[in-house]
C-alpha cells in the first residue's frame, strides 16, 4: 500500500510535469490525467490512515528531461503499469478496481498520443513574445523556480492536514487552498516549461507536513503569504516595463494572496475557538 501510494505520488507529478511541456491539445488531458493521479493519491492516503500505517511524501526523484514527450510518455506509461500490478495486492478491492479502470484508459490514451518536440529544458530563458531585460529575467527565474517549489510544498501540507482532520470547518479551507496552490503551481511551471527552466520540485521534509502546533503554523503560514505578496510585488515592478501584461499577471497572483490570508485568518480563528465574524 506504501509503495503504491508513492509510485501514485511520482506518476501523479511526471504526469504534470508531461502537461507543463506540452504545447498541443494533449496538455489539457495530461492535466486533467495528473489531477485524477492525484485523486488517486489521496484515497490511497486515506486507506493507509484507516489502516492506521505510518507514511510519509518521501518519493524517488523524477527524471523529466527529455527531447521528445513520447520518451516522458513512454516513461508514464511503465510508472503506470506498476502501479496497475501493485494493485493487485491491495487491500481494498472496490478502490483498487477503481483506480485500475481509470489506469487503464489513463495509459491508452497517453501511449497514443502525438509526439511533441520539447523545449522544456532549453534554459533561453525568453520568455515567448516579451523581452524581458536581463535583470527582470533574473528576477523571474529565481522566483519561478521557488515559488514552484513553494505551491508544491503548500498542497502537500494541507493535504496532509486535510487528511488527518474530521473538522469539518477547517477541511473546507484546507481544500479552497489546495485548489488555490494548485493554480499558482500550474501557472508557474508552464511558465517555466516556456522559459525553458522546468524542473521537478524538490521532496518536501516531514517536519514541513507533520504539524505538531496548527496553530503555529497558520501564523507562520500568513507570514510566509505576506512575503509572497511582496515577491509578487517586487516581479511585477521588476517585468512592468518590458511587459505590463506580465506585471497585470503577478498583481492577480498578489491580489490572490489575500484571499489565502482571510482564510487562514479565519480557520486559525475557528482553530483557538473564537467566535466568527
Ligand atoms: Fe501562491
Ligand atoms: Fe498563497
Amino acid at each position: 500500500m506504501k509503495t503504491l501510494m508513492i509510485k501514485t505520488h511520482e506518476a501523479w507529478l511526471e504526469m504534470l510535469m508531461a502537461g507543463f511541456m506540452s504545447k498541443t491539445q494533449n496538455k489539457q488531458v495530461l492535466f486533467d490525467f495528473s489531477d485524477i493521479l492525484f485523486r488517486h493519491f489521496t484515497w490511497l492516503e486515506n486507506e493507509l490512515i484507516e489502516m492506521e500505517e505510518s507514511y510519509s511524501y518521501d518519493r524517488d526523484s523524477i527524471p523529466i528531461k527529455v527531447e521528445k514527450l513520447s520518451d516522458l510518455l513512454h516513461d508514464i506509461v511503465l510508472r503506470l503499469n506498476e502501479i496497475d500490478l501493485q494493485l493487485l495486492s491491495s487491500p481494498d478491492k472496490e478502490l483498487a478496481g477503481r483506480i485500475a479502470s481509470d489506469i487503464h484508459y489513463m495509459r491508452d490514451v497517453v501511449s497514443n498520443m502525438n509526439d511533441e518536440i520539447i523545449t522544456a529544458f532549453s534554459m533561453e530563458r525568453v520568455f515567448p513574445g516579451i523581452s524581458l531585460t536581463q535583470e527582470a529575467t533574473d528576477a523571474l527565474t529565481l522566483f519561478l523556480f521557488e515559488e514552484t517549489y513553494k505551491e508544491y510544498e503548500l498542497i502537500m501540507i494541507y493535504n496532509y492536514l486535510k487528511a488527518h482532520s474530521n473538522d469539518a470547518y477547517m477541511n473546507r479551507i484546507f481544500q479552497i487552498l489546495i485548489d488555490e496552490s494548485f493554480f499558482h503551481l500550474k501557472s508557474f511551471g508552464d511558465m517555466g516549461a516556456k522559459m525553458g527552466i522546468l524542473a521537478v520540485p524538490r521532496i518536501v521534509m516531514k517536519e514541513l507536513y507533520q504539524v505538531e502546533d496548527v496553530v503555529m503554523f497558520l501564523k507562520d503560514g500568513i507570514n510566509e503569504e505576506l512575503a509572497a505578496k511582496e515577491e509578487c510585488k517586487k516581479l511585477s515592478e521588476a517585468v512592468g516595463k518590458d511587459s505590463p501584461e506580465l506585471a497585470k499577471f503577478f498583481d492577480f497572483i498578489n491580489h490572490q494572496e489575500n484571499y489565502h490570508i482571510a482564510l487562514m485568518k479565519d480557520a486559525l480563528k475557528h482553530y483557538t475557538g473564537e467566535e466568527h465574524a
